[in-house]
């Protein structure tokens, strides 16, 4: 089947395409005005006291920019950037290795930093906080602590699980910063800055209709925008209007809520295979055969920000819109409520 071909090729993100549409500084990253402002304070601010920035934490769901935030933070102060994810560090002494490689006002990236390693985690507190390691030479009776000093530097961790990062570890960050999915005119924008890069003829409605499909998120943005250009190229004459956009998007089985696949399984899941009522988490990943943090980190907040379903104590039950997306009754005593509005 051609469609699920299609679609499977949007599952990997493209590293080539993402490195080079990746913006390299604030002028050319469009949207998270709340985030970028208050980034931009702060390093206004570590500028005129000619100090080191503070601890940073972005979260938000996959795509939306995290890593791309870290590059251009240390662009905009030109410092350094040193990256590593969470799980690579699984001994006190990888990380006694990045921290003893930074030099003064350089970045250090940590990546899915929700996984790392409790242990780990506790080294961290002291290099963070006062910029020194205490690390553990020899064992047994030998055994003693050593401390290191660190040149001041800043740390900035990304995660798609604000939740699940310990309190100790957060109250570490200046700054916390909730990445939000964008709105439609900020994906068009990021749309038409690629479409340049790409050399590819852009329409503003043909970006404005790739960006409803999106699912507020840059990455998918930057993706749909791939395979209409492709489309574009074979189909039309070149150049992406609505209706081209409307066409291509439709032969990868893109809805007009941007819904993929998985999304749609979970409301069926909650509608058809459990009545409407309310399901637990590992028992809604069990049914559908997909990991719960996935459904939990990635499938879950775009459906309840577009209002789709709701988390209750008892579960996630299928709101009104989900019966209305499938052209279905609305169970009696389910009440409408209004989706959280892009932020
Ligand atoms: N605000 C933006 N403006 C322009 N392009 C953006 C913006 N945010 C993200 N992008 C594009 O989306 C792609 C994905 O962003 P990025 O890799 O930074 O997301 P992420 O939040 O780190 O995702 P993950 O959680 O999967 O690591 C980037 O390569 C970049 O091209
Ligand atoms: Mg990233």
């Amino acid at each position: 089947m051609i469609n699920d071909d299609v679609s499977g090729h949007f599952d990997e993100p493209d590293i080539d395409l993402e490195q080079s549409l990746r913006p390299k500084d604030f002028i050319g990253f469009s949207g998270q005005d709340k985030v970028v402002e208050r980034l931009l304070l702060m390093i206004e601010a570590a500028q005129h006291r000619e100090d080191v920035l503070e601890h940073i934490l972005l979260c938000g769901p996959p795509g939306l920019g995290k890593t791309t935030l870290a590059s251009i933070i240390s662009q905009t102060v030109g410092a350094n950037l040193h990256t590593v994810s969470g799980p690579q560090i699984d001994k006190a002494a990888d990380l006694a290795g990045v921290l003893t490689n930074l030099t003064k006002g350089d970045i250090l990236f940590i990546d899915e930093i929700h996984r790392l390693h409790p242990a780990i985690e506790e080294y961290l507190y002291p290099a963070m906080e006062d910029y020194k390691l205490d690390i553990m030479i020899d064992s047994g009776p030998s055994a003693r602590s050593v401390e290191l000093k660190l040149p001041k530097f800043t740390l900035v961790g990304a995660t798609t699980r604000s939740g699940s990062l310990t309190a100790p570890l957060r109250s570490r960050f200046g700054l916390l910063n909730r990445m939000d999915y964008y709105k439609v005119e900020s994906l068009s924008a990021i749309l038409l800055r690629s479409a340049d890069l790409l050399g590819v003829e852009l329409l503003p409605e043909g970006a404005r209709e790739i960006a409803l499909r999106s699912r507020g998120t840059p990455r998918i943005a930057n993706n749909l925008l791939r395979w209409v250009r492709d489309y574009t190229q074979v189909r039309a004459k070149g150049i992406i209007d609505q209706p081209v956009a409307v066409a291509a998007l439709q032969m990868i089985d893109i809805d007009e809520d941007g819904l993929d696949e998985m999304d749609k399984q979970i409301l069926e899941a909650l509608i058809h295979k459990f009545n409407g009522t309310a399901v637990g988490l590992n028992t809604l990943a069990m049914a559908l055969g997909e990991e719960s943090s996935t459904i939990e980190e990635v499938n879950e907040p775009f459906l309840m920000m577009k209002g789709f379903i709701k988390r209750t104590p008892r579960g996630r039950v299928a709101m009104p819109a989900a019966y209305e997306k499938f052209g279905l009754q609305v169970p009696r005593g389910l009440k409408q409520e209004q989706p959280e509005l892009f932020q």
